[in-house]
């Protein structure tokens, strides 16, 4: 089994390895964390341009917003981080499970990623959430409509909304062998109390240059590095062939 070159053990084969990711691995590509710039992204009040709300008050500020975000995304690439976790799908069952509105998981080949929080690539209806249609990098403008004949808007789940993939999300995570969170500040439910369903034997990992709460984390090993630095050091890990037996 490898991982871009590298042999894993056999105890490794079909481990089922699970990435609840957040910001903090696309910071390298360039792309803004939440919390790191003091509850501003972008200059932007979060609950301004990531709420049903706000959505409510300006619609056209929302928009503005994040075709902002989607032209910038066309931009980046994914970093070393997105790229390891991909090749990491050699050796392990590796499923994705971001916080992220941004396609560089995709990007960088990961195959099962499932997006908590909604996708910049895709609009929706106002009115009817499951009518969703591909918009690559475009611009959503007012006046816009899907087929139901509403007013497009992002499909990004926002605060005051329901997260129609936790359930399924959740079940995925409580087959966990390895779970590994990563850039993420664990402070948005339902999303943080996911790590509440791994499974006790399930090895646990966090990659972040932040110290976490050491209570909720005491069983995990924590790498305190950037993204791309931690998941070197993981892949280490991963070829420590005693840690696993
Ligand atoms: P946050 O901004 O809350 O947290 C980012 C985390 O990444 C922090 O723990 C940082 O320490 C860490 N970090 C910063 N730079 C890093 C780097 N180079 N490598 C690794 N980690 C780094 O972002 P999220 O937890 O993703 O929701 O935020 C969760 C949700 O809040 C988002 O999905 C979004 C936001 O409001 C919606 O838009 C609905």
């Amino acid at each position: 089994m490898t991982a871009h070159g590298l042999t894993f053990s056999w105890l490794m084969q079909n481990k089922h390895l699970v990435v609840l990711s957040g910001a903090g691995i696309s910071a390298e590509s360039g792309l803004s964390t939440f919390r790191d710039a003091g509850g501003l992204w972008e200059g932007h009040d979060i609950n301004e341009v990531a709420s049903i709300d706000g959505w409510r008050v300006n619609p056209a500020m929302v928009l503005k917003f994040y075709n902002l975000r989607r032209r910038q995304l066309k931009e980046v690439e994914p970093n070393l981080a997105h790229q390891l976790i991909a090749g990491l799908e050699d050796s392990l069952d590796v499923t994705v499970i971001t916080q992220n509105v941004d396609d560089l998981h995709e990007r960088s080949g990961s195959t099962k990623v499932i997006h908590l929080h909604g996708e910049l690539r895709k609009g929706r209806s106002e009115v009817n959430t499951d009518i969703e249609i591909e918009i690559g990098y475009e611009d959503i403008k007012l006046g816009d409509k899907t087929p139901d004949g509403h007013q497009m808007r992002p499909a990004i789940v926002w605060f005051g909304e329901m997260v129609p993939m936790i359930e399924s999300a959740a079940s995925i995570v409580s087959t966990a062998d390895i779970l590994l969170v990563i850039g993420t500040s664990l402070s948005v439910y339902p999303a943080a109390g996911l790590v509440n369903y791994a499974p006790e034997y399930a090895k646990k990992f966090i990659i972040d240059p932040s110290v976490p709460d050491l209570y909720s984390f005491k069983d995990w090993k924590h790498i305190q590095k950037s993204a791309a630095k931690g998941m070197e050091e993981l892949v280490k890990e991963f070829l420590k062939k005693e840690n696993y037996e």
